[in-house]
């Protein structure tokens, strides 16, 4: 399993010493640079007739807002490139680097992985070998902090992300539900206290009921930690609950054909998702994909 490795890229932070890449809290608003910006950003593959392109001059800019992130949802059909936009503010190769266009986060050309982003996938993507403090502790380990304050701190988000010291620190993965590893693997980001969080369909496996727990669970966490999220869905009610900003990408080469501003979250999923108001947003953003998708066949033939 090849992605515990790409956390474990994610997870060490840079020297203290190092420029800090962001602001401080003094940073006057005006000066803050933007979390992540995008100006026509394409990747290809390879060259001449068997060049493929996934993401086409894709362009966006999400601010750095004081004292709170926001919370963007990434719709779009399979092999749009929704996980490449994701895998290139992470670093992550082969999709890091991009082919052309500019990708800068808080200011700055994305080099590497780095501390201050933070990646949960799909996959359930903890170490089978290590239980499930150990693993949540991992990346305080990869920056060496001390036994006894990592399984400490540990304990505090296993605590946080509803699951039970007593019943299931020491547990390994293989004896947790899709459920549990999902909340898991959230803890495993969420205690290095990364600036931007990237999910890629972390709740794709999960059945429904377990997945409107888990979007309580984000709406809960997300509100202390004052980050930037991108969360890529397929799930439109996913998109408009969570969401802050949707953005909608068009099927291969991605660009995003559109940006729509959500209203905020405020109830419980299981409750929010059965009002009218909520199911006239889903609606209409079902319509626009389907719209979209009949023109973008049109234009194809
Ligand atoms: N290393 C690679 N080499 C060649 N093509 C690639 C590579 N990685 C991704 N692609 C292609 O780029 C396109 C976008 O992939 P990406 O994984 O970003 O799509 P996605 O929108 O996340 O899809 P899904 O919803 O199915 O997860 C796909 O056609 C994929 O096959
Ligand atoms: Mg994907």
């Amino acid at each position: 399993m090849s992605e515990p490795v790409v956390n474990a890229e994610v997870a060490p932070a840079p020297a203290p010493s190092a420029t800090p890449a962001v602001p401080s809290a003094e940073t006057h608003a005006a000066e803050r640079p933007h979390v992540v910006q995008f100006t026509k950003v394409t990747k290809s593959y390879g060259e001449g007739p068997k060049a493929f392109t996934s993401i086409k001059d894709v362009s966006f800019t999400v601010a750095d807002l004081p004292g709170r992130g926001e919370f963007i949802t990434i719709l779009g059909p399979s092999g749009c490139g929704k996980s490449t936009v994701l895998r290139l503010i992470a670093g992550l190769a082969p999709q890091f680097p991009q082919t052309s266009g500019e990708l800068l986060v808080f200011g700055k050309p994305v080099t590497a992985p780095g501390a201050d982003r933070g990646m949960v996938f799909q996959d359930y993507t903890s170490f089978d070998n290590r239980t499930v403090e150990d693993n949540i502790a991992f990346g305080l380990e990869c920056r060496g902090v001390p036994q006894k304050e990592r399984l400490e701190q540990a304990r505090q988000w296993i605590e946080k992300v509803g699951l039970s010291v007593a019943r299931d620190a020491r547990k390994y993965p293989h004896e947790l539900s899709g459920g549990m590893r999902q909340r898991v693997a959230i803890a495993r980001t969420l205690i290095l206290k990364p600036r931007i969080i990237l999910m890629d369909e972390p709740f794709g496996a999960l059945d429904p009921t377990t997945r409107l727990n888990m979007q309580d669970l984000i709406v809960k966490l997300w509100k202390d930690q004052e980050a930037t999220v991108f969360f890529v869905t397929h799930s439109i009610e996913e998109a408009v609950y969570l969401g802050d900003r949707a953005y909608i990408f068009s099927s291969s080469p991605g660009t995003i054909l559109k940006e729509m501003k959500l209203p905020a979250t405020y109830k419980p999923a299981k409750v929010m998702q059965r009002e009218q108001e909520f199911l006239d947003i889903v609606f209409e953003i079902r319509d626009l994909i389907d719209k979209l998708e009949t023109s973008t066949r049109a234009g194809d033939d």
